[in-house]
């Protein structure tokens, strides 16, 4: 067996760590629960083949100088990648990967768990039973709004936007695109319309968010934006958290410029903008779109599979800065 000495940075499903067993002499993970500090994560990647690391981890400049030049790459355990400073490491000739495609039906079955919880105020409600309220039916109890035959907007047609208006079809819902590129399949086949983003929070009951984040995509929803959303709106986030204005959203919410939001990302991850775990209309979750036992399974193993090609100095399957393949 080759005497690759890898890192993990965080505990992840046996099936990655068994896989990267069967190719490394070490093995090493994070034998706490937690996102790792700063300093230990210096401390842990110096001399590694290779680092798997998550979507929490900030992989920068120093990071690359701690793990020295015999680093063969980092392997994230995510489809997003903007904790990676790639453009350095493409600079570096490090290659970096990520795991898309098979957590595309989890993120969207997340942002539909979120649309309906949010627009039926599904944990208002339990809140409410579980506080011993319920007196009996009510005809103005726990009023929401209908999702059938109503408009939905996905901002950002990719693999996650294009699945989440697959699942539409049983609602019979108007759906409005916005994407810089035009998707074909979703229109013909899904009946999608691509429209700008100003019609498209305008016209939209509920407005799911699938943009990638950089910079230009962050704070692509502001102010402005949101108050071009109808009164009876909701706005759904399971891609990035600084893609929404947050402290612009909490203001939208107190002063109901819109209906609600539901939310598995935020701008400060993991804190929240003052003000919004009271406002009564939304719907929060732990960044947990991709957290079934199948699909977390299925990333670890992809990200292990990425990073054992890179430590044989194979391209891993996945790689998101092809351009050093080329040097
Ligand atoms: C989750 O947010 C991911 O990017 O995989």
């Amino acid at each position: 067996m080759p005497h690759w000495n890898v890192y993990v940075t965080r505990l992840i499903p046996q099936a990655g760590i068994d896989l990267l067993k069967q190719h490394c002499k070490t093995v090493d993970i994070n034998p706490r629960d937690e996102i790792l500090p700063r300093a230990e994560l210096l401390k842990q990647v110096r001399g590694r083949d290779g680092v798997l690391c998550l979507l929490s981890d900030a992989i920068d400049a120093a990071v690359f100088d701690a793990a020295g030049n015999q680093c063969k790459g980092f392997a994230n355990h995510a489809v997003g990648f903007n904790n990676v400073d790639v453009k350095e490491a493409t600079r570096r000739g490090i290659p970096v990967s990520n795991t898309p495609g098979v957590l595309t039906d989890a993120t969207a079955e997340m942002a539909w768990a979120l649309l309906f919880s949010t627009a039926r105020r599904i944990v208002e409600s339990d809140a409410y039973m579980r506080g011993g309220k319920f007196k009996g039916w009510g005809p103005m109890l726990f009023l929401g709004g209908d999702i059938t035959g109503r408009t939905l907007g996905i901002v950002g047609a990719g693999r996650i936007g294009s699945a989440m208006v697959a699942k539409s079809v049983g609602f019979n819902m108007r759906v409005l695109y916005y994407d810089v590129f035009q998707n074909k399949e979703l229109e013909s086949k899904l009946g999608a319309r691509k429209v700008g983003i100003e019609e498209l929070l305008r016209a939209s009951d509920f407005v799911s968010i699938h943009l990638d984040l950089n910079e230009k995509t962050r704070h692509f929803i502001g102010e402005p934006q949101l108050r071009m959303m109808k009164k009876s709106a909701c706005l759904i986030n399971t891609s990035r958290g600084p893609i929404i204005d947050e402290a612009a959203l909490v203001r939208a919410l107190q002063e109901n410029w819109i209906a609600g939001a539901g939310l598995d990302v935020y701008e400060d991850e993991p804190a929240m903008k003052p003000g919004l775990a009271e406002c009564p209309n939304t719907v929060l979750c732990p960044h947990i779109a991709s957290a079934t036992f199948e699909t977390r399974t299925k990333m670890a193993t992809m990200a292990a599979t990425n990073l054992i090609a890179m430590l044989k100095g194979e391209p891993p399957p996945n790689i998101v800065n092809p351009e050093i393949l080329k040097k």
